[in-house]
């Protein structure tokens, strides 16, 4: 479509929000790839993860905590 950049494919991790998962998600940016880290908070997500790191949730999963509708809520493709 004209004048709209293609949307970038993405590596969804799960668990990413983890210590481990961190790690993984730190690597693909390093390596110019698109991290999404699916979460049950994604609050707390976005508090803790460096930008750049996109946050995937769903909505309809059960919250750790409650929390507010994020504001970039996406899905994978
Ligand atoms: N760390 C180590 O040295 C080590 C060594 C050997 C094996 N492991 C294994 O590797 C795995 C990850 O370790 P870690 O140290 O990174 O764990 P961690 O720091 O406790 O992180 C756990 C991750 O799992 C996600 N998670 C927990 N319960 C979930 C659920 N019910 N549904 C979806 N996501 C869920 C959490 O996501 P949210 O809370 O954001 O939803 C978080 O991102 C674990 O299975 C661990 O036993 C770890």
């Amino acid at each position: 479509m004209p004048g709209k950049a293609p949307r970038q494919r993405g590596v969804l991790i799960i668990g990413g929000t983890g210590s481990i998962g961190r790690l993984v998600a730190a690597r693909l940016l390093e390596l110019g790839r698109l991290p999404r880290v699916l979460t049950r908070d994604p609050d707390r997500a976005r508090r803790s993860l460096p930008s750049g790191v996109e946050v995937v949730w769903e909505a309809s999963w059960p919250t750790r905590r409650p929390c507010a509708p994020p504001s970039r809520a996406s899905t994978p493709s």
